[in-house]
């Protein structure tokens, strides 16, 4: 690393710990007062000392005896001394602690909430793995350097002192203070510098490791499908192996600079006694003098090591911080309006596209993002059910999110009920429309609070009712202790198709009034698909307003039931019309539609074959798909 990107993270580091000193302006204080007391107590201690063998050890060797006052009066001073600095210390130790766990726990929470502010197109942009650390590591790398900053405070004040104490004794011991701590300070910058770039590649490291971790724990099923723990395990141990030795050469450096800054005093104090003895013969200085010098140069140099903790700490404190602010100064969060729209008496809402258009921005800032969405309009009448149809990657998911506000269009306008939905506020919007998303995500918590989010006024009956409605009360009241049953990381102990319903009942739950499923239920079985669409359409559901309804779909039974059905293809709206009518006039429609079934029924006889799960045999298919 080159001098001049050091000398620029000093001022960095620098202006970070003015950041944190502005934001605990108290506690600091109260740090820097205990560690300053600390520090004047550790050179009052050394003169105490040479006090005390002027006064009293000598003359005890020379007259064999010693005043009893003089004695007391040692004894009190040594002892004050003592209780000072432990106040001090306890100070230090206390305000260093509070203020660096209080500024972690309030850049994770500033950070944590900032991710939730920031639209799904920066979450796209940004990796979990990157996100995870952002909030952990990097939180806590920004303020390392915080627990041995009030020392390193007052050790410098104790280092002017010393030096002033020392003039005040003897000029040529304290040119002798002069030359060793200059010295001592200077071992630390250059120990510090050859450690940053070593400890910010450990950092990295260590951030790349439990990243290959998570994604292989996170894709263990493919890892073990696919035959490749080998290749995995390969993977991780080669970034493991780097860790270790970035840590190595940490620990090899350590080894170097650690002695020399021990042997650094030591040497001092052998100045300090050869210098002292000759002034001491030409009778400048007297034992007592000499005693408390030598005494001060072997206690100073434990606290001069706090500046070199502090030092080494800024690097790694300015990358975390970095990061860190990254995330907090990211922009583009949508701001809501100030818009309620909540009618006395539910209602379904109405939703109405008009001229949409939407591209995803691109990874890099410079290239065009690349138009997902051209110009769509389409309603969903309060009340009616419209199916969105379209080939894989045409939209469908964009425009589901769109609906729901999740990402805002490029141009055009989305409304719910005539109100554009920017103009809306979030609460308000979260409990006009919900979106049931095409992966399921289900917390490692309860069902019920997985299906209740914490949101107010929802009982249990209310819980059951939504089962019921996705078609869930049944595994729900099967499993061990119902309501009450963890369900595991990301719904691990469930199949595909009960998360799913299970994410449906969530949505349920709030009572929404427009209802946007994205291939909400594709992995339970088209019978069961049909049958839950079928309820959300009923107008006669006990304790939940009719909704109006948005739902991606293949399925000719699922479509059949829609209203209407939106076809798109690459962004655009093809048709629009019945299931009937573009069967009959759209060609890409029918032979979508038809190539999905086909490819259901194949998967079906590849299965142990069940004549009711089968959309061909099953009489609501029969019933529905005229
Ligand atoms: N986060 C993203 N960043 C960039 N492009 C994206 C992103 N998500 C989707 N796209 C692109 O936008 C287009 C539409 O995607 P969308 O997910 O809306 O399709 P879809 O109709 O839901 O497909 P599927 O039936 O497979 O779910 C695709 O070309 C896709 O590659
Ligand atoms: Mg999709």
């Amino acid at each position: 690393m080159a001098s001049g990107t050091n000398r620029d993270v000093l001022g960095r580091g620098l202006a970070v710990l003015g950041r944190a000193i502005r934001e605990q302006p108290r506690i600091f204080a109260v740090a820097v007062t205990g560690s300053v007391l600390f520090g004047l107590m550790v050179i009052a201690s050394a003169y105490v000392v040479g006090a005390v063998v002027g006064d009293v050890v000598v003359p005890a060797i020379e007259r064999g005896s010693v005043a009893t006052g003089t004695l007391v009066l040692a004894a009190t001073a040594l002892f004050g001394i003592s209780v000072l600095r432990v106040v001090g210390i306890f100070g230090r130790r206390l305000g260093a602690g509070y203020m660096q766990y209080r500024l972690q726990a309030a850049y994770r929470r500033r950070v944590t909430r900032r991710y939730l502010e920031l639209p799904l197109a920066w979450h796209h942009r940004n990796a979990t793995g990157t996100l995870l650390s952002n909030a952990n590591s990097d939180v806590e790398a920004a303020w390392y350097p915080i627990a041995p900053l009030p020392f390193a405070v007052g050790t410098l004040v104790m280092l002017v002192g010393a030096v002033a104490s020392l003039f005040v004794t003897d000029w040529a011991l304290a040119l002798v203070g002069l030359a060793v701590f200059p010295a001592l300070f200077a071992l630390n910058v250059v120990y510090s510098r050859r450690m940053a770039p070593r400890q910010a590649r450990a950092q990295r490291l260590r951030a790349e490791v439990s990243g290959i971790a998570h994604e292989s724990f996170d894709g263990a099923l493919v890892v073990k499908t696919t035959g490749r723990e080998a290749q995995e395990t390969a993977r991780f141990a080669g970034r493991a192996g780097e860790l270790r030795d970035a840590l190595i050469s940490v620990g090899r450096l350590r080894g170097v600079f650690d002695p020399m800054l021990e042997t650094l005093p030591s040497l001092g104090t052998l100045a300090v006694l050869v210098v002292g003895t000759f002034r001491l013969r030409q009778g400048a200085i007297g034992v007592a003098d000499l005693v408390s010098v030598a005494f001060l140069f072997t206690v100073l140099a434990f606290p001069v090591r706090a500046i070199g903790w502090v030092l080494a700490e800024l690097p790694r404190s300015v990358a975390g911080w970095d990061r860190v602010r990254r995330v907090l100064d990211a922009t583009g969060e949508m701001p809501y309006g100030d818009r309620e729209l909540d009618p006395a008496t539910p209602t379904p809402a109405t939703l109405a596209f008009r001229d949409v258009c939407f591209a995803y921005e691109p990874a890099e800032a410079h290239l065009p993002g690349t138009e997902v969405l051209g110009e769509v309009s389409f309603t969903v009448p309060a009340g009616r059910t419209v199916a969105l149809v379209g080939p894989t990657g045409a939209g469908k998911s964009t425009i589901a999110s769109l609906a729901v506000r999740l990402v805002d269009p490029r141009s055009g306008t989305v409304t719910l009920d005539g109100v554009d939905v920017r103009d809306l506020t979030a609460a308000s919007l979260a409990r006009t429309a919900a979106l049931v998303a095409q992966v399921p995500f289900v917390f490692d918590d309860t069902v019920r609070a997985n299906i209740t989010l914490d949101r107010p006024g929802i009982s249990d009956d209310d819980v059951w009712a939504a089962l019921r409605l996705a078609e869930a009360d049944g595994f729900v009241a099967a499993l061990p202790d119902g309501l009450d049953t963890m369900v595991g990381e990301r719904g691990t102990s469930l199949s595909g198709g009960q998360r799913q319903r299970l994410t449906l009942a969530r949505a349920l739950a709030g009572r929404p009034r427009l209802l946007v499923l994205d291939d909400a239920t594709s992995a339970v079985d088209p019978r069961v698909e049909a049958a839950i669409l079928a309820g959300l359409r009923a107008a006669d559901r006990p304790g939940t307003p009719p909704a109006s309804i948005l739902v991606v779909a293949y399925r000719r039974a699922t479509i059949a039931l829609a209203d209407e059905v939106i076809y798109i293809e690459q962004g655009r709206v093809v048709a629009r019309g019945t299931h009937a009518e573009l069967l009959a006039t759209v060609p890409g429609y029918a032979d979508l539609v038809t190539a999905y079934e086909q490819a259901e029924v194949e998967r079906a006889q590849e299965q142990p074959y069940d004549a009711e799960a089968d959309p061909l045999h099953s009489g609501l298919e029969m019933e529905v798909d005229r």
